[in-house]
């Protein structure tokens, strides 16, 4: 399996802090933001990842991340999303690197606190179809939220003024390889996007589509206070990690 981050947009909800820089490389407590999927997929047991990117630092990707040797890895692979097409059609891009191969995405936004390798073992073992993680949250209207019924989804409402559940959709999805083809199929959402969301619920159609209940905290970075929240709980872990809690600031 092949692991895909998306790490492209304008990042606007976040300015002036993206004004002179890509959202994913702002700092995440001790380290650039786009480490954190970058360690998430290496520590899955992805060691072919394309980062695909845009905007007007794209080059400090590459500048950042070399060959991503201090990851453990021999090589990164980049590519280019021309303007703001939406997620769905940043992933289109990785058709090539995938080469019919299933792929593990992750929004380079998305940070998780335990491993997702039991999912992407599951995913692997899959015969067909596609794989998303749910996580229960408190402000789902942010989120593509997933209306479930008994064991199965049966849709996802992108940003929905009255969410049917509190589960949201992570930005962690599996796919198999017939995700380009759905994707081609896609029409721009009313922001001007190809959503995720469509295609998600074309697999869900299909009844090719399985999820899992995210272990452990999620938080993506889209919003300053999503930001602030992602920093604390990475912090947090820090913190535990020495065995002491965060220094309080002065
Ligand atoms: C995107 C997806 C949404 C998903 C979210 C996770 O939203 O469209 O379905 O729940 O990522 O971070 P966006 O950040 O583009 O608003």
């Amino acid at each position: 399996m092949k692991g895909v981050i998306l790490a492209g947009g304008l990042g606007k909800r976040l300015e002036p802090l993206t004004r002179i820089t890509n959202k994913h490389l702002l700092p995440v407590y001790g380290k650039p933001m786009i480490y954190y999927p970058i360690e998430a997929l290496v520590e899955a047991g992805i060691k072919d990842i394309l980062i695909v990117t845009g905007g007007n630092h794209a080059g400090e990707f590459l500048r950042l991340l070399g060959n991503g040797s201090e990851f453990g890895l021999k090589a990164i692979n980049y590519t280019y999303q021309k303007g703001e097409g939406g997620i769905a059609e940043a992933l289109r891009l990785a058709r090539y690197f995938a080469d019919n191969d299933k792929i593990v995405v992750i929004l380079g936004d998305n940070l998780i606190e335990k491993s997702i390798k039991r999912y992407v073992d599951d995913f692997s073992k899959q015969p067909k179809g596609a794989k998303i993680l749910l996580k229960k949250v408190n402000d789902p209207e942010r989120f593509g939220v997933a209306e479930i019924k008994g064991s199965q989804i049966v849709k996802i409402i992108e940003k929905p003024k009255r969410p049917k559940s509190k589960y949201a959709v992570t930005g962690i999805y599996m796919y198999d390889k017939k995700v380009f083809d759905i994707i081609k199929t896609l029409k721009p959402s009313n922001r001007g996007e190809l959503e995720i969301t469509d295609v998600n619920n074309e697999y869900i159609k299909r009844r090719q589509m399985t999820f899992s209940v995210l272990d452990g905290w999620w938080s993506d970075c889209g919003t300053y206070e999503a930001l602030l929240r992602a920093n604390n709980l990475v912090a947090r872990i820090e913190a535990s990690l020495r065995g002491r809690r965060p220094k309080q600031s002065r």
